[in-house]
């Protein structure tokens, strides 16, 4: 198969866990004998430094000229205590998802057996976990209109949603739910919020089209609660842009760490992959990162952008092998870890290499 692929490394650790998963997809395409070809855009603070702008017109160009993007992370901390700053690395990241349709968040909650220990949550709880958030990307106070009064002491976002916003992810997410448990849990703020009971109208609309799907409304609070007291009791999860944000990074800690999720934004056109962590400043350029994150998005890229499962399989299968070895990066490390076995960026980037051969 050929394929050409733009890769965006961005900020802080995104440039050295990016390393590693445009490896594994280079040793992928020597060994099932695919052509996959490259280019590099820019985005984010870098991109800010050598051009003034988040997002380029060049990288723009190069994303929708591309089969799929594996992007990194953006985020520098001069920005993220300066709220008056006019231009900042994650209008570029917004820019992208509208620019290109990427409507669809996908985030896989996986959970490794070998790192049961490395949630601060009991395994008990954990053993089982297997929940597919749909989270939406390109509606919300994200893209609503932002006010702040002149005398700037008064500020507001607009949480606004469409119709058709909700319609197209929750066809996704039912399409999903059909294939997987058929179980699907809509969370929203129904009880406060006008846009809540938007998306739950439409919602329900919906679910009388998917008698064979069991569809539960749940109100984002509740939601957060039941995520750490029993997480299996999820297992398709549909819901906004700004609680798929924080129920995301809370699920995260059911993997073990942030360092372990990877997410797929889909929509209209090319495929968007990364890591849901950001660019991490303290412990930027220290290789202490752990790439896993990255190397799990690019096999979610084979596997919804090429169809490509028996290829992804390989990798997740790697990482397995490499995790039931015993190695680990600090982030994913506990007690009974063997020393000797904490890898830094680029060494557990290898040992997956290893494992893969
Ligand atoms: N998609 C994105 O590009 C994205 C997402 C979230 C935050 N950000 C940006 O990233 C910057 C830092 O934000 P933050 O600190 O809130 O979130 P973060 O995800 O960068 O880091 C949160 C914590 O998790 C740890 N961590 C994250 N990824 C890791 C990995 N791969 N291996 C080991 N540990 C890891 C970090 O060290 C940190 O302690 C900010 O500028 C923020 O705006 C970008």
């Amino acid at each position: 198969m050929k394929k050409h692929i733009l890769v965006i490394p961005g900020d802080g650790i995104g440039p050295e866990v990016t390393t590693w998963g445009k490896a594994v997809l280079e040793k992928i395409a020597e060994q099932f004998g695919h052509q996959f070809t490259y280019d590099k855009g820019l985005m984010g603070h870098v991109a800010i430094e050598a051009t003034g702008e988040p997002l380029p017109e060049e990288t723009l160009d190069k994303a929708k000229n591309s089969d799929a993007i594996l992007f990194g992370a953006v985020g520098h901390a001069k920005y993220d205590n300066d709220p008056s700053a006019r231009v900042r690395p994650e209008q570029g990241l917004l820019k992208i998802r509208k620019e290109l349709g990427l409507y669809a968040n996908l985030r896989p909650i996986m959970l490794f057996d070998e790192l049961l220990d490395a949630s601060s949550l009991k395994p008990e709880i954990l053993k089982g976990t297997d929940i597919l958030f749909f989270r939406e990307l390109t509606g919300d106070v994200y893209f609503g209109e932002k006010k702040r009064s002149e005398d700037r002491r008064t500020a507001s976002d607009l949480m606004i949603y469409h119709r058709y916003e909700i319609e197209r992810i929750a066809l996704k997410a039912f399409e999903a739910a059909r294939v997987r448990s058929k179980r699907l849990c809509s969370v929203d703020k129904a009880n406060v919020l006008e846009s809540s009971r938007l998306w739950r109208e439409v919602v329900q609309d919906m679910a009388k089209e998917y008698p064979d799907v069991d569809t539960e409304h749940m109100f984002i609070d509740n939601a957060a609660m039941q995520l750490v007291k029993n997480p299996k009791k999820f297992d398709v999860v549909l819901t906004a842009n700004l609680f798929g944000d924080i129920l995301t990074d809370e699920a995260s800690q059911i993997a073990g760490s942030m360092g372990m999720l990877a997410s797929a934004s889909i929509g209209d056109g090319t495929g968007f992959f990364e890591p849901i962590h950001g660019s991490a400043h303290d412990i930027a350029g220290q290789d202490k990162a752990n790439p896993l994150a990255s190397i799990l998005s690019v096999a979610l890229m084979l596997e919804i952008s090429f169809g490509l499962t028996d290829e992804a399989r390989k990798i997740t299968s790697a990482i397995d092998k490499t995790l039931k070895d015993g190695y680990r990066t600090g982030d994913i490390a506990d007690t009974k870890t063997d020393p000797a076995k904490i890898l830094g960026t680029k060494a557990m980037g290898q040992k997956v290499l290893e494992f893969l051969s």
